[in-house]
């Protein structure tokens, strides 16, 4: 009988390994950044809750307007954040995203949900089954302060005047400095406008384009992308 064991116990190491392989790249990417906030998160802040998406996403009851994707993070009700003006300002038609109702939240609503420091990182819309969020572990954007990261703060607060501009059309016409929007390459638009996720993949793992960013600042690549300066 012990013949027979040990290919059958090697048999199922092997096995493992490939499962751990398999699972190992299917979350490679988020799970080792600073957005998973579950028990195997290695960021400042984490939970004891074992999913990594449900923080920001439901399969079920979500959030959802035609701009937003399946969400599950409690928009906050921050009233007004004001917008970006100057004199050399290409962005007729940018407007405030503060009041902002579910009906009508962008894309930089989301982060906001989060990032403007007035909700709790744990509150969801609709909590998972079988693991709720008993303990968050850090201190920060979850209890609304300003969380130093070096030298640099997470937490936007609820002023975006003193941040590039957010939702408002990428008018190649009356900004004649701009690359033509039909040929943008790796940034991405929300339906015609920029958003947060315009610069920033909140997925995104790779080490050359953190913090979450969907290029590299190499050489102020990501700003180039958009900008013939
Ligand atoms: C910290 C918040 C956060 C977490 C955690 C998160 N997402 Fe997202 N996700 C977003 C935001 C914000 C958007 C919309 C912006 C965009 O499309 O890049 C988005 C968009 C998406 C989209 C649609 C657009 C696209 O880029 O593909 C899919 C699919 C998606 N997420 C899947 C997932 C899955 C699966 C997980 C868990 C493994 C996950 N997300 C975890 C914030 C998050
Ligand atoms: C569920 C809450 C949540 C949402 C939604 C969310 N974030 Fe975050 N984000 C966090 C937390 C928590 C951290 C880590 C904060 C810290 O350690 O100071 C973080 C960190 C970051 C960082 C800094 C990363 C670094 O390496 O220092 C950036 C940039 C960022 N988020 C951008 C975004 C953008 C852009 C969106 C929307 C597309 C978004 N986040 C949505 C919770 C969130
Ligand atoms: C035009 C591109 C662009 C847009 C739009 C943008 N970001 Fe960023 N963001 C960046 C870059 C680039 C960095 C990294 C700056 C650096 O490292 O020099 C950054 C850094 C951050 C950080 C880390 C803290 C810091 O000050 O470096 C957070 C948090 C963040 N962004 C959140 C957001 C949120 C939330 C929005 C929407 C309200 C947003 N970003 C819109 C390009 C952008
Ligand atoms: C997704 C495209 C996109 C990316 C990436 C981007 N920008 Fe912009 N940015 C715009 C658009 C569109 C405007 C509004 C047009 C204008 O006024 O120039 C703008 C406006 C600005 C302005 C204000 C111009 C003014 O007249 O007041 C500055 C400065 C600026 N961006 C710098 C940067 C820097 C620095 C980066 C890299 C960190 C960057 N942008 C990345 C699209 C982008």
């Amino acid at each position: 009988m012990n013949n027979f064991k040990l290919p059958t116990i090697m048999g199922a190491a092997i096995v493992a390994t490939a499962l751990i392989g398999l699972s190992g790249q299917a979350v490679a990417g988020i799970s080792s950044t600073k957005h998973n906030l579950s028990d195997t998160g290695t960021g400042d802040i984490n939970s004891d809750n074992p999913e990594i998406c449900v923080f920001c996403h439901t399969p079920h009851n979500a959030i959802k307007n035609n701009n937003i994707p399946l969400w599950n993070h409690t928009l906050s009700v921050t009233a007004s954040y004001g917008v970006y003006t100057s004199p050399t300002f290409d962005g007729a038609d940018v407007a405030d995203v503060g009041g902002i109702v579910e009906a009508t939240a962008t894309v930089t609503n989301l982060c906001l949900s989060c990032h403007d420091g007035t909700v709790a990182l744990n509150a969801m819309n609709n909590p998972s089954n079988n693991h709720l969020v008993t303990t968050m572990a850090g201190t920060g954007l979850d209890v609304g302060g300003t969380k130093i990261d070096g030298a640099r703060s997470t937490n936007l607060g609820a002023d975006l005047t003193n941040d590039h501009p957010v939702n408002f059309t990428y008018d190649d016409a009356a900004d004649t400095g701009l690359v033509a929007a039909g040929t943008l390459t790796d940034v991405r638009l929300f339906s015609g406008k920029v958003q947060c996720a315009s610069c920033h993949d909140p997925h995104a793992s790779d080490p050359a384009t953190q913090p979450f960013l969907r290029f590299t600042m190499d050489g102020s690549g990501l700003c180039l992308k958009c900008h013939n300066k």
